[in-house]
């Protein structure tokens, strides 16, 4: 095969690559998407079609956008250096990327190196599994984690995440893993009250007590839930969840493979509420993709828990993951926050959200369709409902219909899918943090078009 031939490729795409997320049938009759340019926001596809990527790579990940040289440039330098060695030895990017990154995270100190984000809390799982083997008699081995929230695609991941669409068929499922309530105040199980977010935090304390705390060792969750809905916590939730937490003797992990590295206007989710977790686990923003890497994070005092004599031949963490080793991925992640750093992107991330969040209000007065409107910095979305008084939501298809429309116009939207049996009703948006009022501008306005299109 010729290296530019374009039919070639499409053609050899069809014939072999089993795409993510998607029925292949349609595919019989017509062409995929092939992505073949990258620059700030824009992407051009095989045909040469430019679209206005909304969703950072369509799963918020490119936070620092496309086209990036410097971090190629690190990453390139880095390989032909030293490309590779299992991270049971140090290498030089990680340790720096380590010490930058901790920085960034007062209270915690440990970083250990992996590839994905299921990755990433399956072993902050491993951890509280031998906490509660090494410590506690195999006690407090449970994991909570919560409806609507999302933590992988590995069976243990997916174990751990409250999205029973995007579960079925995939289970038995790994035992030990509990689920609490939701923390969405727009579909408050309990009516709208004030305290909501401390209502919401107390149907974790009652499920703790109905399991025995004896029995449960930590708590993942989403400092904002991504495809469960783009959730941010109510007031007062964090807070309480913490306390619960202490008071139980439950550790705090939380997920911000999609939050961190500035997607919510601070470096990590969870720096909005006054919250100190235990383990914090990271992946997509990293590296805005220009290297597959993840992080667990954990404060020195869990990380002590391992320390033991080398006779005691069972008492340190025994896990690796091969790619973790790969020195390419914190070499990139160190520019891709140098770049944060130097743009001022956590700024413009607060700017552009509020942007973002008036411009999608805008919309909310001008169609009933839309029921909500919520997010935090470069990471909002907007929820569709067939009747704003009763909140039943619309059907998958609308939210897709909408979607496809804002394609055909050029921009590239998210919306949650196949996630929730009920709510895949969610329009998304995650631009990347470079994003200007005229990005936002021209999403909006395709958004609007598309809802306009939409039959009455
Ligand atoms: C909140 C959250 N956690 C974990 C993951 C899993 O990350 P990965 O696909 O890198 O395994 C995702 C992926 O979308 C996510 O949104």
């Amino acid at each position: 095969m010729k290296p530019n031939d374009l039919s070639e490729i499409v053609s050899s795409d069809k014939s072999h690559v089993w795409h993510h997320l998607s029925q292949h049938k349609p595919l019989q009759t017509s062409d995929p998407l092939v992505i073949v340019e990258g620059k700030g926001l824009r992407v051009t596809d095989i045909n040469g079609r430019q679209y206005l990527d909304a969703v950072s790579g369509g799963v918020w990940t490119v936070n620092v956008g496309y086209g990036r040289e410097s971090i190629a440039d690190a990453v390139r330098e880095q390989l032909v250096k030293m490309c590779y060695y299992a991270n049971s030895a140090g290498n030089i990017p990680g340790a720096q990327f380590a010490e930058k990154l901790i920085d960034k995270m007062p209270g915690l100190s440990r970083v250990y190196y992996s590839n994905s984000g299921s990755e990433a809390n399956e072993k902050g799982f491993k951890l509280v599994r031998q906490l509660a083997t090494m410590k506690n008699d195999g006690k407090k081995h449970k994991i909570l984690f919560r409806d609507r929230d999302y933590h992988g695609t590995t069976i243990t991941a997916l174990s751990a995440t409250g999205q029973e669409q995007r579960k079925d068929q995939y289970g038995p499922f790994t035992p030990g893993f509990v689920e609490v309530p939701h923390c969405l105040a727009y579909r408050a199980v309990n009516g709208d009250d004030a305290d909501y977010g401390v209502q919401a935090a107390r149907e974790i304390e009652k499920v703790i007590l109905r399991e025995g705390p004896d029995t449960v060792g930590s708590l993942c969750l989403e400092p904002i839930t991504a495809g469960g809905g783009v959730i941010v916590p109510p007031e007062g939730y964090f807070e309480t969840v913490q306390e619960i937490c202490r008071k139980y003797g439950v550790l705090l992990h939380i997920d911000e493979v999609v939050c961190g590295m500035g997607r919510t206007g601070k470096w990590f989710g969870y720096q909005h509420f006054d919250v100190k977790p235990d383990i914090v686990t990271m992946a997509k923003g990293v590296a805005s993709g220009y290297a597959a890497i993840s992080v667990t994070a954990t404060t020195e005092d869990l990380f002590n828990q391992f320390l033991a004599e080398p006779s005691e031949k069972m008492s340190y963490f025994r896990d690796i993951s091969t790619f973790g080793g790969v020195a390419g991925g914190p070499a990139a992640a160190l520019e891709n926050m140098r770049i944060i750093e130097e743009e001022n992107l956590l700024d413009n991330v607060n700017k552009m959200g509020d942007y973002v969040l008036d411009r999608l209000n805008e919309l909310k007065h001008k169609y009933e369709i839309i029921g909500d409107v919520r997010g935090k910095g470069l990471f909002v979305g907007a929820e569709l409902v067939k009747d704003r008084k009763t909140k039943e939501p619309v059907d998958e298809s609308v939210a897709a219909a909408v979607a496809a429309d804002c394609l055909r116009q050029g921009v590239m939207i998210g919306r949650t899918n196949r996630s929730l049996t009920e709510f895949n009703n969610t329009l998304c948006l995650s631009p990347a943090l470079i994003c200007t009022k005229d990005d936002i501008d021209e999403i909006i306005n395709s958004i609007d078009v598309a809802l306009g299109n939409l039959p009455h």
